[in-house]
């Protein structure tokens, strides 16, 4: 679902039906991400073996959607409005003053396709199991979704208004961060407070540790979408809190995610339920994003 709303709103492109190929070349992919952080990785990229065949498959897959898009609205010229018409009419003005080429073309809508899916996809797919397990928090979020939309579908004017929807959703990625670490490379020494980085070391900051810190989360294991009321939020420090990172590389996708993620809570939950298929198994897979390692089988309930 978050592929088809990342190919509609961002490209206007119908990939609905390849969902299931996409997700598997990218799972591909990841799986590859965990080696790429090896000792020698260079060397081992370069070797015929498995996984790296698989690694190719799965970019030359991926790369076959992302050009049949670029191709398509490089033939149609039409302005559509969306981010692939507005990628395709920028122009370097403190450089060349020319366009982007095919593969930076690509290179950018890669980025934002896969960024912009995979992550709100595990936070969903958190946010459901969370819920079943919740039924007092789930029963109060029903309450909000049923007095806002009164049986409508959501559309965006309703987003203001569904606040404890965005209570569950923040405090599901609070527990589940979708990018679960993310890491710097010190340029040169770099001190911070008593440390010393010394230059070309990796740092690495955990949303997954953090946000289940008891200074700043108490009683962390619990989940608690009233952690999130404006005074509940304001007694803690700034980056207690990062599911979208922080400083110049913040998400460039962080509003449009809790927008997707609010409305398509709403929008799902209006009629359906989900409870956990007795017996399956939760546990982490935490490669680029924070997945359930065996998927999260679930059954649909009418409400
Ligand atoms: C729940 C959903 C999402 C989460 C948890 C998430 C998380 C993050 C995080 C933590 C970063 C910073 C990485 C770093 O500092 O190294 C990031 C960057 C980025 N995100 Fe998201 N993201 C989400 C949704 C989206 C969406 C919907 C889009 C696009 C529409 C998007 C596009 C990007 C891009 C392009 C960057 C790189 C920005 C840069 O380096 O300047 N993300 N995201």
């Amino acid at each position: 679902m978050t592929l088809a709303i990342a190919g509609k709103t961002l490209f206007d492109a119908d990939v609905g039906g390849e969902a299931d190929e996409i997700g598997d070349a990218l799972s591909d992919a990841m799986k590859l991400f965990n080696r790429l952080t090896l000792p020698f990785s260079q060397y081992l990229e370069r070797l015929p073996l498995p996984a790296t065949r698989r690694f190719n498959k799965a970019r030359q897959r991926l790369d076959a959607t992302i050009y049949r898009m670029i191709d398509e609205r490089r033939k149609s010229g039409h302005d559509r409005g969306d981010l692939l018409s507005m990628l395709i009419q920028a122009r370097d003005d403190e450089g060349d003053g020319k366009g982007m080429t095919d593969v930076q073309l690509r290179d950018e809508s890669m980025t934002i396709f896969l960024a912009g899916h995979e992550t709100t996809a595990n936070a969903l797919t958190w946010t459901w199991y969370l819920l079943s397990q919740n039924p007092v928090v789930e029963a109060k979020f029903h309450e909000e979704i049923d007095r806002v939309l009164g049986g409508r579908s959501p559309g965006f004017e309703d987003y203001p208004a569904l606040r404890y929807t965005e209570m569950v959703f923040a405090e599901s990625m609070r527990l589940y961060p979708p990018a679960w670490i993310i890491g710097r490379r010190a340029l040169s020494d770099y001190r911070i407070g008593d440390y010393v980085a010394p230059a070309r070391s990796i740092l690495l900051m955990s949303q997954y540790i953090v946000h289940r810190n008891p200074n700043y989360f108490s009683d962390p294991l619990r989940f608690d979408p009233e952690r999130w009321t404006p005074a509940e939020k304001e007694k803690r420090p700034q980056f207690s809190y990062f599911p979208f990172g922080g400083g110049p590389r913040l998400c460039i996708g962080e509003q449009f995610a809790w927008m997707e993620g609010v409305l398509v809570l709403a929008a799902v939950a209006r009629r359906w339920r989900m409870r956990m298929v007795s017996g399956h198994p939760v546990e982490l897979e935490p490669t680029v994003t924070l997945r359930p390692r065996h998927g999260m089988r679930m059954t649909i309930e009418r409400r």
